[in-house]
């Protein structure tokens, strides 16, 4: 089989991984890649995966490769090309495709859409209310005593959300969205939602319009500082397990929300195939879904395809085919860590091009796996080419093993200006 895979960050290395051990392969592109997906094997005949230059969000030239090269399959990764439509475009060129369709992946493209959905079917969320007016918006701050989360209703790299504690903070967080327009259209229209506390984690679930599958737990670290402090990244690392939840209790929660997704799904005519990543806080008032992705979740996938022990192609056909209900999902009982290694500067400005040396020496530690994200080939070497550098990942008999095996191999990786949290998966310690 022959399979395409649309993006370049750590999340689609580790999916090109994962999908690479899989025998049906015999062919994968990637598009764009990056240096570490360049340099990954096929396990059915030892062929390297090929990256070619085409933007995970230039549908028309995505299009075409598809058209000149004939994947079997095409497995798309980031949020973007999902929500301005790749899998209708390729669908309705006779194309394979794994991902949500433009109106499913609206879950992710409008955080609108997805309150709305949320209130009308009853799934566990935070009391909202959606304005265009900022008069009406402020107003309504006001009455939550400006304990707000502010957000952008459309996609803002992850950055469109803006968490307020006075009645001031919030005035001014709606000015900058809505009137300074910080997060351009996609701050249009705005969400403000009142300020949840509590422990937050990350849930996966794997869909294929009928039935979803739910991943273990894991949680990501938003924050670019150890302690949770400083400004909001894509995320600086994660683990999995989370050990918030017992299995019986994430089962109760994930139940508690798909349950009604999936019906609401239907009532609605939405027919939704690929991966939802509800993002929760367990607060004392139970599980309140803050966000829907519509994607697997960038570092969350690094832990779970490390611990994932099914063949992901398999598993992702059975997802575009509506045939998950008759496939067990199985998983390691080791715990995976991975720490992100990020530009210095980020989430701000950043220098790339930076040497990056110690990759060797890190992958040959044991149950150790570097994923690349921002990195590119240049003179034979690997070269920092983003603000999320690598994906430093481990397996371990528990966490604290997994966590102590992760830092050793990013202590053997150098490049000018590294910055890692030191504190990656400490709050299950
Ligand atoms: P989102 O992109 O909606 O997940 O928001 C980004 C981050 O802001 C989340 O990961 C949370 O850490 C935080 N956040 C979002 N909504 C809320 C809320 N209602 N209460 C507290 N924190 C929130
Ligand atoms: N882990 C954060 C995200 O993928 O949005």
């Amino acid at each position: 089989m022959k399979l395409l895979v649309i993006g370049s960050g750590g999340r689609e290395h580790a999916l090109v991984w994962k999908l690479a051990q899989s025998p049906h392969v015999t062919q994968m592109w990637c598009a764009p890649g990056n240096a570490g997906i360049a340099e990954e094997r096929l396990a059915q005949n030892g062929a390297l995966v090929e990256c070619v230059a085409v933007s995970a969000e230039d549908l028309p030239k995505l299009l075409a490769f598809a058209q000149q090269q004939r994947p079997d399959f095409t497995v798309v990764g980031p949020d973007n090309p999902l929500a301005a439509g790749v899998v209708d475009l390729f669908q309705a060129n006779g194309f394979k495709i794994w991902g949500p369709n433009k109106q499913a992946a609206q879950f992710e493209g409008s955080k609108a859409f997805s309150q709305d959905f949320m209130e009308r079917h009853g799934i566990p969320t935070a009391q909202s209310g959606t304005f265009t007016d900022p008069v009406a918006a402020k107003r309504f701050a006001a009455s939550l005593g400006g304990r707000c989360a502010v957000k952008a209703d459309g996609l803002a790299l992850g950055k469109g959300v803006l968490l307020t504690t006075t009645v001031p903070e919030a005035e001014q967080a709606v000015d900058e969205i809505m009137v300074s327009k910080a997060f351009g259209t996609a701050g249009q229209r705005i969400v403000i939602q009142e300020l949840l506390e509590g422990m937050e984690i990350s849930l996966h679930a794997l869909c294929d319009g009928q039935v979803a599958k739910l991943f273990p737990t894991s949680q990501d670290h938003k924050r670019a500082l150890d302690g949770d402090l400083g400004l909001n990244t894509g995320g600086m690392g994660t683990y999995s397990p989370a050990p918030f939840l017992t299995a019986a209790e994430l089962q109760t929660v994930g139940d508690a929300i798909l349950q009604p997704w999936l019906r609401g799904c239907v009532t609605d005519g939405i027919d939704f195939r690929g991966l939802l990543y509800p993002g929760v806080m367990l607060t004392k008032n139970g599980p309140k879904v803050l966000e829907f992705n519509a994607r697997f979740g960038d570092p969350e996938t690094q832990v779970y395809l490390t611990r994932l022990e099914n063949d992901l192609v398999e598993l992702l056909l059975a997802s575009t085919e509506g045939r998950l209900a008759n496939m067990e999902l199985k998983w390691s009982p080791l715990a995976s860590v991975c720490v992100v290694m990020a530009s210095g500067g980020y989430p701000g400005n950043y220098p790339k091009g930076k040497p990056i040396t110690g990759l060797a020496a890190a992958n040959a530690l044991p149950n150790t796996k570097v994923f690349h994200a921002g990195t590119a080939p240049k003179d034979g070497q690997v070269v920092t080419n983003g603000g999320r550098v690598l994906g430093v990942t481990a397996l371990g008999k528990d966490l604290r093993t997994a966590q102590t095996a992760a830092y050793a191999a990013v202590e053997k990786i150098h490049f000018e200006g590294a910055q890692f949290r030191r504190d990656i998966a400490a709050k299950a310690l």
